[in-house]
C-alpha cells in the first residue's frame, strides 16, 4: 500500500474515534512488513487516565493479529499543525518499528504532512534490559 493510501486510511479511521471528553479525534494507520494494514483511533474513558491513544490502538491491533514487524505509521489529528505522538506512544512505537521506520504526521486539512522517523521522535530510546 502506498503512503498516500495509508494517509487516507488514517483520516478515515479518525471517524471512529470515541472522544466525548476531549472532542479531539485521532486516526492512525499502520503498515506491517507483510504489507498488511491496521487502523486505530483514540478511545477515551470517563476515568481519563484509561484513555487509549490512536497510535497504540492501531499498533496493538497489528500485534494482536500477529504482525510485530511494522514499517510505517500515519497519524491524523484535528490540529492546524501535524499531530505529534505522545511520549508513551513513542516508546510503544520503538518496540515494533525499526528506528528508520517512516512516520507521517498529518494536519487537519489532510494535506499538510511532516515525515519523520521513529528514531527522530525518540532518540536514545530504552531498548534493552541487559
Ligand atoms: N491522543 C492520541 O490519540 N494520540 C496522541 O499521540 C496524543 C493524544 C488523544 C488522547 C485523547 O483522547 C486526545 O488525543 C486528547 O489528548
Amino acid at each position: 500500500m502506498s503512503d498516500k493510501e495509508l494517509v487516507e486510511l488514517a483520516i478515515k479511521a479518525s471517524e471512529k474515534a470515541y472522544v466525548p471528553y476531549s472532542h479531539f479525534p485521532i486516526g492512525v494507520a499502520v503498515r506491517a512488513k507483510s504489507d498488511a494494514v491496521f487502523t486505530g483511533c483514540n478511545i477515551e474513558n470517563v476515568s481519563f487516565g484509561l484513555t487509549n491513544c490512536g497510535e497504540r490502538t492501531a499498533i496493538f491491533k497489528a500485534v494482536s493479529e500477529g504482525c510485530t514487524v511494522l514499517s510505517a505509521i500515519a497519524i491524523y489529528g484535528h490540529s492546524a499543525k501535524p499531530i505529534s505522538p505522545c511520549g508513551a506512544c513513542r516508546q510503544v512505537m520503538s518496540e515494533f518499528f525499526a528506528p528508520s521506520a517512516k512516520v507521517i504526521l498529518i494536519a487537519e486539512d489532510g494535506m499538510t504532512t511532516v515525515e519523520t522517523t521513529v528514531e527522530e521522535l525518540l532518540p536514545y530510546s530504552f531498548t534493552d534490559l541487559t
